[in-house]
């Protein structure tokens, strides 16, 4: 438990939503949109208490290739992340060049924002959209092919889609401010199995993806950064196209921390989604 010295939890237990194998074939996820709390889920679901390790003080280390995910700093000269001008012209160039150096890609294109916040008057009075608390993977093979189809043109995308390419999220705070509420849980991709799994199809407004939900298996393994600083980033590989043995999807889910005071300010976060070409 906290001390007044040293607040870092080493582990804690909480409640994560996993989903119910119910066999059914087609399930339908329908996206909220910004401002409104209105996301409908595709299936059954159901809490599960487990533990979540501070990645912190692991002694192993963490990386995109091996768990799906990592942590590091990055300063930004942006001042509003509510800015789309200061997103465009500040933040898009900072993310790609710093992905580049970090992955060593020929390209890094950045496609998506979320901006999201753990308050419900705030996300109606900011237009951003609510903490995901279903565990998933953002992406499937196919939704992460269709993705790059979607957004070059048709030469272009089957010549990128002939290398290896993958889908990197960076999440951040976007208030200046660690992050207390609703921290991000991030499962080991080395203790997930592709069975856990389960496809789901993504209806949003402008277009039809898809994205996995998981079901529970007593192997995963969970880790989190406790008050991720305002100059620090988590790193999600929630695509990679490579079938070598490194990490392909990367699990994750918003949850409430027990050892977070009630009156914590609410969590506001940004995360980018790039395309990372090789
Ligand atoms: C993501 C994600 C959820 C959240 O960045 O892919 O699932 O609560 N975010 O911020
Ligand atoms: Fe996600």
């Amino acid at each position: 438990m906290p001390n007044e010295t040293h607040s870092e939890p080493t582990i804690v237990q909480a409640d994560v939503k996993y989903m119910t194998d119910t066999g059914e074939k087609r399930l339908i996820y329908i996206p909220s949109e910004a401002g409104q709390d209105n996301s409908k889920w595709a299936g059954r679901y159901e809490d599960r208490k487990v533990e979540i390790r501070n990645a912190r003080i692991e002694p192993s280390v963490f990386d995109l290739d091996t768990a799906g995910f990592a942590i590091a700093s990055q300063s930004t000269a942006v001042t509003d992340f509510y800015d789309d001008a200061q997103i465009a012209d500040v933040y898009e160039p900072e993310v790609a060049a710093f992905l580049q150096q970090l992955t060593g890609a020929a390209r890094v294109h950045i496609f998506d924002h979320t901006r999201r916040a753990d308050s419900e008057s705030m996300r109606s009075e900011k237009v951003v959209r609510e903490p995901a608390g279903v565990i998933h993977n953002d992406y499937t093979q196919a939704s992460a092919e269709k993705r790059v189809r979607d957004l070059f043109p048709a030469d272009e995308a089957e010549d990128l889609l002939s290398r290896r390419f993958a889908i990197v999220n960076l999440w951040r705070s976007s208030n200046n401010a660690p992050i207390e509420t609703a921290p991000l849980a991030l499962c080991d991709a080395r203790s997930v199995s592709d069975g856990d799994l389960i496809t789901v199809e993504r209806h949003s407004k402008d277009r039809i993806g898809e994205v996995q939900q998981v079901i529970f298996n007593p192997d995963h393994r969970w880790f989190y950064y406790p008050r991720l600083e305002a100059d620090e980033a988590l790193l999600i590989k929630t695509y990679d196209s490579a079938t070598d043995g490194r990490a392909r999807f990367s699990v994750h889910t918003a949850f409430e921390d027990p050892t977070v005071s009630a009156d914590a300010p609410p969590r506001e976060s940004i995360e980018t989604r790039a395309f990372v070409f090789y």
